[in-house]
């Protein structure tokens, strides 16, 4: 809902929040409020009261000694008009100054969102949401700048941007220009960003602000696993459950620029929009520009309720297609199974075996094509390797479709290696500064997608691959960031960036929305690439190269934050850890990758028969339960405990939900165990049980002799034999109580501790886990 009212304010309006900023007297834009609903409309209280005129500061207007913008809370600030604070726009004004100063011109609010030109953006119906269009003018220069507000009633989400209108006769040049700006009256946050690198993404940073400009960017050419867009802003006792917290994020895949600011006067200042590195854009007159959109929520719930704010509303505006709110397949990727080293009858095998454990996709990932036996060739060259299958992709696709399978697809589109036939016949595509020599990541070139003659190559040669076999599922694979920044399609190279993340989106128009019943995921090494722009186009993304369940908590954790699990692609791998060495449980292995989109990432052929007949288990479980994990309502925890981490999904009727308990590194003799289910209907009585799950008898070594009548050796040829078919059941507790109970908590069994080992005690140890279903009891 979006109110104008008396006095010249405006009141934004979502189920939890109100957004209040008004137009002064002088015609900037005040912000008054953002934060809990506001009921009545008698906002004068609210201001900020200057009284008194504060030393060495700019006086806006002689008329009013008392008006300076250093000290106002604005909406969207400029530049030399006496507001020093860090600046959302940065414009040689076409009088060759850098001074501008907008002002109020008029107003209009419709139904609905409006699309962007160019670039992605969230959607929602007349019904869902409301959008106020405010033009500014610098009237000096005849240059307008329009700000968009959509209100997103039931998400609690705002989302913002701007566009900047040329109309003088001489040019405009723009070398900053975010997309939205906020200004709060208080000083005392926290700030939490999401921080890493390949196989580390999104980890959870939180630091206490203070005086100064606090950056969180990427200059990589993509949104990047060295700070993902998304932040948070929270008092300073924030928790999971509770505390004030504010949370922003930016529809875009390129080149971020968050920052926050605390002025002299304890205002904070909050800013996301492009990256002004390197940035420069000429607007001729009646040219105009336009921001990438960003989203803010607020909420008064803590952590958990800033995520479930931006999960709903991702899920319901964000996400598009026929793939949006719909349960995702469990999967088989054959990347960690086989790297590039197959045949068509090694992929059959694996199809084979996967069908018999319940899989329900085949994903064929690199190296299907071109002349790729490495990372140093073929890359740009889709058509088949038929040394590897002689039978094409359409006899592939037909014999795993026979077995029962869906087939997909691995590409990379945006990058060619110099060793291939696109290179030898085109090296004007890569993105290279002429006479300069290039530098290389992963032995390949980033093609130029400035340039629509590749683009349009890519879109050919990918839709014709598409076309020549069954694909059901495509992995979008993006594996480097980029240097040597150069484009000869473009009229100044500051454009190159914006460009490039264009001409991306182009391509993902006409080849993601041009195959509406093809499911596809994004990647980038990983979770370079997690963002909202490739949200608009591809549900779900491939959340890390990592797939160690104890690092995947820390990747799936922080991406919870900001995106809900059915985005998050997570797999099962083998163990000892590819990247880590570490040795961990299958179960733990699936119950984290049970938190995100479900898949199998090995070589089937190492499972022994106990452990094929445990993953049967773990899919059919996550078949049975995968709406309530991929789109219920989720939960963290905060533990006092620094070695566990719980995580909940409560399915949004309230009949059930899942809980995972993970422990990391084991305690000797832990204190008890109490765990609470958030998230239920405390009137509705429940059944609380824990999900059995197996684990390997070689676990225990030699402790194997305590409980046996003879003694054994623990790596002799009995072991191995019984553990091929048999595997130790964990203990299964069951209660029954009211979602008030279980809210207070379950006292659970101990864990194992050496002593007194019987059917009750918990086997956790290092890296273990147990899942917990909650259901409702009937009547
Ligand atoms: C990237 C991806 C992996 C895999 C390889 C293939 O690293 O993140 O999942 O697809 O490329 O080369």
């Amino acid at each position: 809902m979006i109110e104008f009212l008396q006095n010249n304010y405006f009141h934004l309006i979502t189920k939890n929040t109100s957004y209040i900023f008004k137009v002064t007297e002088f015609g900037h834009l005040e912000s008054i409020h953002y934060g809990d609903r506001i009921q009545n409309q008698l906002f004068e209280g609210l201001r900020r009261k200057t009284t008194a005129t504060v030393g060495s500061s700019i006086v806006y207007d002689a008329s009013r000694e008392l008006y300076c913008l250093d000290n106002i809370t604005l909406e969207y600030s400029g530049i030399g008009k006496g507001d020093f604070r860090h600046t959302p726009l940065e414009l040689l004004m076409p009088d060759h100054s850098f001074v501008c100063d907008f002002t109020y011109h008029s107003h209009k609010i419709v139904t609905g969102s409006v699309a962007l030109k160019e670039l992605p953006s969230a959607f929602g119906k007349d019904q869902d949401c409301e959008t106020l269009i405010i033009q500014l003018k610098d009237n000096i220069n005849d240059v307008t700048l329009v700000l968009y507000y959509t209100v997103y009633f039931e998400t609690n989400v705002i989302t913002r941007r701007a566009v900047l209108h040329n109309n003088n006769k001489n040019k405009l040049v723009i070398r900053k220009f975010m997309s939205m700006m906020l200004d709060l009256p208080s000083a005392d946050y926290n700030l939490i960003t999401f921080d890493g690198g390949w196989i580390k993404e999104a980890h959870k940073h939180m630091r206490e602000l203070s005086y100064g400009v606090y950056v969180n960017e990427s200059t990589t050419g993509s949104s990047s696993n060295r700070h993902n867009p998304g932040i948070i802003l929270s008092e300073k006792n924030t928790h999971e459950d509770y505390g004030k917290a504010y949370g922003f994020n930016l529809v875009y895949s390129g080149n971020h620029y968050e920052a926050v600011e605390i002025s002299n006067h304890d205002l904070v200042r909050v800013m996301t929009g492009i990256n002004p590195h390197c940035f420069y854009w000429e607007l001729n007159q009646w040219e105009q520009f336009e921001t990438p959109e960003a989203i803010m929520t607020y909420s008064k719930y803590g952590f958990n309720g800033v995520s479930q704010n931006f999960h709903d509303f991702i899920n319901h505006h964000i996400v598009r297609g026929e793939f949006a709110n719909k349960e995702r397949p469990v999967l088989i990727n054959n990347w960690e199974a086989n790297f590039f080293d197959f045949n068509q009858h090694k992929l059959v095998k694996l199809a084979k075996q996967a069908k018999k454990l319940g899989i329900e996709f085949f994903v064929l990932d690199d190296g299907w094509f071109g002349n790729r036996n490495n990372d140093k060739a073929g890359l740009g060259d889709y058509f088949v390797n038929k040394k590897k299958l002689p039978g094409g992709l359409d006899e592939l696709s037909k014999k795993i479709n026979k077995i029962g399978l869906k087939f997909g697809l691995w590409f990379e589109p945006e990058m060619t290696n110099e060793d291939s036939e696109l290179f030898r016949k085109h090296p004007e595509y890569v993105v290279k500064i002429p006479n300069r020599k290039a530098s290389f990541g992963r032995n390949q070139y980033v093609l130029d997608l400035c340039n629509p003659e590749v683009r349009d190559y890519i879109v050919k040669s990918f839709n014709g691959v598409l076309k020549s076999a069954n694909i059901e599922y495509v992995k979008w694979d993006m594996n480097r960031h980029i240097c040597d920044a150069y484009s000869s399609k473009i009229d100044h190279q500051g454009q190159f960036f914006h460009r490039y993340t264009m001409g991306l989106y182009d391509l993902l128009r006409r080849i993601v929305y041009e195959n509406p019943h093809v499911l596809f995921e994004s990647c980038s090494s990983g979770g370079n690439r997690f963002d909202l722009g490739m949200l608009c186009f591809t549900p779900q993304i491939w959340a890390s190269d990592d797939t160690d369940p104890i690092e995947r908590l820390s990747i799936q954790g922080g991406l919870s934050y900001l995106y809900p699990l059915s985005t998050m692609g997570a797999h099962v791998s083998l163990a000892p850890h590819q990247q880590t060495l570490r040795q961990t449980p299958l179960a733990t292995r699936f119950n984290v990758s049970a938190f995100g989109l479900l898949g199998y990432e090995l070589d089937l052929k190492y499972l022994n028969f106990a452990e094929k007949k445990e993953v049967i288990n773990q899919i059919c479980f996550y078949k049975k339960y995968r709406k309530t994990m991929q789109y219920g309502t989720f939960y963290r925890y905060n533990i006092s405990k620094s070695n566990m981490i719980n995580f909940v999904c409560v399915d949004p009727n309230k009949t059930c939900a899942i809980l995972g308990n993970f422990e990391l590194m084991a305690k000797a003799s832990p204190s008890n165990e109490i765990i609470s289910v958030k998230g239920l209907d405390e009137n509705e009585k429940y059944t609380f049980k824990t999900f059995l799950q197996g684990i390997s008898i070689k676990r225990f070594g030699v402790l194997i002799n305590h409980i046996l009548p003879f003694k054994i050796m623990p790596d002799g040829f009995i072991i191995r034999m019984v553990n091929q078919f048999y595997r130790l059941p964990n203990c299964v507790e069951t209660y029954s109580g009211f979602g008030d109970l279980l809210t207070v908590g379950i006292g659970l069994n101990n864990e194992f501790i050496g002593s007194n080992y019987n059917s009750d005690t918990r086997l956790l140890g290092d890296f273990g886990s147990s899942l917990y279903i909650i259901e409702k009891e009937n009547e």
